[in-house]
C-alpha cells in the first residue's frame, strides 16, 4: 500500500495532510525517513508519525442495498454516488466489488479490503451473482425448456468472441426470472436478455457468492466474518459442478 494511504488508514488525517506529513519528514519507516507519498510499504513494517506508532484501522467489509438511480462510485456523476445517502464514516476509503448500473438495485459489497474485493470480481473465480430480472416481453409456457437450454449452454453476446458461461435460469412468472450468472461483463444481463430478442425492464441483484441481501433498500450492514471468509477460503463453485 502507498505511504500516504497508510498514513491515512492509521490516522483521522485526510490525503493531503498526510501528504504534507509525510514530505516534511514526520513520517519513518523501519527508522528511515521517508519523504516520498507514493512510496510502498507493508501492514507489518514499524511506521511512525512523530514517533508514533501507527496502526492501520482493521478492514471494512459491508453489504449495502442500493438504490435505483445511484452509481457505484464515490463521486457524484450524472447521478449520486450510492455512498453519498449512507450513514457510513469515510465512505471515501470504500470500493464496490462489482459494479451494478445505475438504473439496477439491490446487492453491493462494499469494502476496502483490495485484495477481498479482486477475489470476487475476478474472472477465474467464477462468482456467482442471482438477479431478479424483469422483462419487456412475455416467456411463453412453449419456450421455457428451449431458453433453458440455451442459457444453460451460453448465449452469444455482441462483440464477444466467446459464449457466455453456463447460466441458470428459473422462471418465475411470464415476465419475470431468476438469473444466475458466474461472470460479470459489462452490461452482461441485459445484453444476455437482448440476444435472445428480449428487454430487461428492472433489474435487481439478491445475491453474491453465499451472500444474500437482508437489508432495506438504502440500508448497509457489516458482513459477517463468515460471509467474509466464504469468498477467501475458495473459488466460488461452478454451475455446473454444483448441478444447478
Ligand atoms: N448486468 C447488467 O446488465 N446490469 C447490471 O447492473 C448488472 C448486471
Amino acid at each position: 500500500m502507498r505511504l500516504d494511504k497508510f498514513v491515512c488508514k492509521s490516522t483521522n488525517l485526510s490525503r493531503v495532510q498526510a501528504v504534507e506529513f509525510i514530505r516534511a519528514g514526520h513520517v519513518v519507516v523501519n527508522d528511515i525517513t521517508v519523504l516520498v507519498e507514493s512510496t510502498q510499504v507493508h501492514e507489518n513494517n514499524a511506521i511512525t508519525l512523530n514517533a508514533q506508532l501507527l496502526i492501520p484501522r482493521a478492514f471494512r467489509y459491508l453489504m449495502i442495498h442500493k438504490p435505483a438511480n445511484t452509481i457505484c462510485s464515490n463521486v457524484d456523476e450524472a447521478y449520486p454516488s450510492l455512498f453519498g445517502a449512507l450513514d457510513l464514516e469515510r465512505s471515501d476509503e470504500l470500493h464496490v466489488a462489482g459494479r451494478l448500473d445505475a438504473d439496477t438495485t439491490g446487492l453491493v459489497l462494499a469494502t476496502d479490503d483490495g485484495r477481498w474485493s479482486f477475489d470476487i470480481i475476478h474472472p477465474k473465480n467464477h462468482c456467482k451473482k442471482v438477479y431478479r430480472v424483469g422483462l419487456s416481453k412475455t416467456i411463453e409456457q412453449a419456450q421455457i425448456i428451449e431458453l433453458t437450454l440455451r442459457f444453460t449452454a451460453g448465449l452469444q453476446l455482441q462483440g464477444e468472441a466467446q459464449l457466455t458461461r453456463p447460466a441458470q435460469l428459473k422462471i418465475l412468472s411470464p415476465k419475470e426470472v431468476l438469473l444466475t450468472i458466474s461472470e460479470g461483463k459489462f452490461h452482461q444481463v441485459k445484453r444476455m436478455f437482448a440476444s435472445i430478442g428480449n428487454r430487461v425492464v428492472r433489474l435487481h441483484r439478491e445475491k453474491i457468492g453465499e451472500v444474500a441481501l437482508d437489508v432495506g433498500l438504502g440500508a448497509w450492514r457489516y458482513l459477517t466474518a463468515a460471509e467474509v471468509e466464504s469468498f477467501k477460503s475458495k473459488p466460488q463453485s461452478t454451475l455446473s459442478q454444483e448441478g444447478q
